[in-house]
């Protein structure tokens, strides 16, 4: 029996929208899209990768609802996320005469989910976007909140906008044809999450890992918990003034690591190594409960992540210094009090090398 999908409303200052996961729910993307936004045209962005496995019923799906659809394909990979390819997609929305009463659906991972998020963001000063994500990470984290971005040469994510969604449609099936690491790179922020917000999430996921083979009842319920919790934040600080930064958790160090590894391995993979290289620090320093640590490392591991990485200590700390999120000589750091409960604070430069040097290349 088909499960039954789950809503979650999202109501952040500037719209709200709703993020429907379920098991097989794409093909009722066009049912949804219009009672969601009112829209004459659909132009549909997906990569290499997704186009021969969802685009045709995507589009039959958007057709079906009585859209006028039309779609690009862009080469797959956060190679692509640049402005010649942005360039490529405005072009082509311009060719399929889009107009202010389109709707841009971006159907992929995150990469395609910011880019076209982007682009819908600054066509014609803005036109609505539908987010259709096909990854775990996508599900749980970059197709909800309204950052969109793309890189620039001196860094990854430099250029972007806020647009939220009209609709965000996860279909947890989709996540069937990932290949394993890309979905454990998801599990990255989902450990996160639960890490940050959600204690019953953590158990349940140390009791039973979660693979892309999972029953549709517990995707749909893993993904619809990270959503809610997004959400939460989300609604509280849509622009990451305050709260926001608590999504941060594991990413000051987890950055590095992905910066000083030349981008060769996945951002979920960085997260949850620079998540346990945190708390090890801080429970070394008092701020985290006792055992914490040890709990994170396992879950951490035991869906098939890092729990820490080689890179010297000076070269970790000179990447997560120099970060666009660096504030002055401190840095602002989410620590984790308890699975559950975390907090943001500001340490200096030196207290932050110390945290590094406690925290990080103990277990390589
Ligand atoms: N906007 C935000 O708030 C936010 C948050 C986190 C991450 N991001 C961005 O998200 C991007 C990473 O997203 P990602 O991990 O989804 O990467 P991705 O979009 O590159 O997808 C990973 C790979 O999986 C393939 N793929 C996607 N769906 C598939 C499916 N269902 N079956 C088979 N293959 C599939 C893609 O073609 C790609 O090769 C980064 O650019 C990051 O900056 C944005
Ligand atoms: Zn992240």
């Amino acid at each position: 029996m088909t499960p039954v999908p789950r809503t979650i409303r999202v109501d952040a200052a500037s719209r709200t929208y709703d993020v429907v996961v379920g098991s097989d729910i794409l093909d009722g993307l066009g049912t949804r899209l219009p009672s969601a936004c009112e829209a004459d045209a659909a132009f549909v962005v997906t990569d290499s990768n997704v186009s021969p496995l969802y685009l045709r019923r995507t589009i039959d799906a958007l057709e079906a609802g009585g859209l006028r659809t039309s779609s690009l394909t862009i080469p797959a990979g956060e190679s692509h996320k640049r402005l010649d390819t942005f360039g490529s997609i405005l072009e082509a929305m311009a060719e399929a005469s889009l107009t202010r009463d389109s709707v841009v659906v971006a159907l992929g991972g995150g990469v395609v989910g910011d880019m076209a998020g982007f682009a819908a963001a600054t066509y014609m000063r803005g036109i609505k976007v539908v987010q259709v994500p096909t990854t775990l990470l996508a599900m749980v984290d970059s197709s909800v909140g309204g950052k969109t971005a793309i890189d620039l040469d001196a860094g990854k994510n430099l250029v972007g906008a806020f647009l939220q969604p009209s609709l965000v449609i996860a279909d947890v099936e989709t996540l069937r044809s990932l290949d394993p690491t890309v979905f454990a790179d998801g599990l990255g922020e989902v450990i996160k999450h639960a890490v940050l917000a959600d204690r019953d999430l953590f158990d349940s996921l140390s009791r039973t890992p979660l693979t892309k083979d999972t029953d549709a009842k517990t995707l749909i319920d893993v993904v619809a918990r990270n959503v809610a919790i997004k959400r939460d934040v989300v609604n509280a600080d849509e622009r990451e003034q305050g709260i926001r930064q608590t999504l941060n958790l594991g990413h000051t160090i987890g950055h590095a690591i992905e910066a000083a590894a030349g981008f060769e391995l996945g951002h979920g993979h960085c997260v949850a190594a620079g998540l346990c290289c945190v708390t090890r620090a801080t429970e070394a320093l008092g701020w985290t409960t006792k055992g914490t640590a040890k709990a994170v490392e396992r879950l951490v591991a035991q869906q098939g992540l890092p729990t820490d990485s080689n890179i010297p200590h000076d070269q970790l700390v000179s990447f997560a210094t120099h970060d666009k999120k660096r504030h002055g000589d401190s840095v602002n750091l989410v620590v984790v009090h308890d699975i559950g409960r975390c907090d943001v604070r500001r340490v200096t430069l030196s207290d932050f090398a110390r945290i590094v040097e406690l925290g990080c290349g103990v277990n390589a």
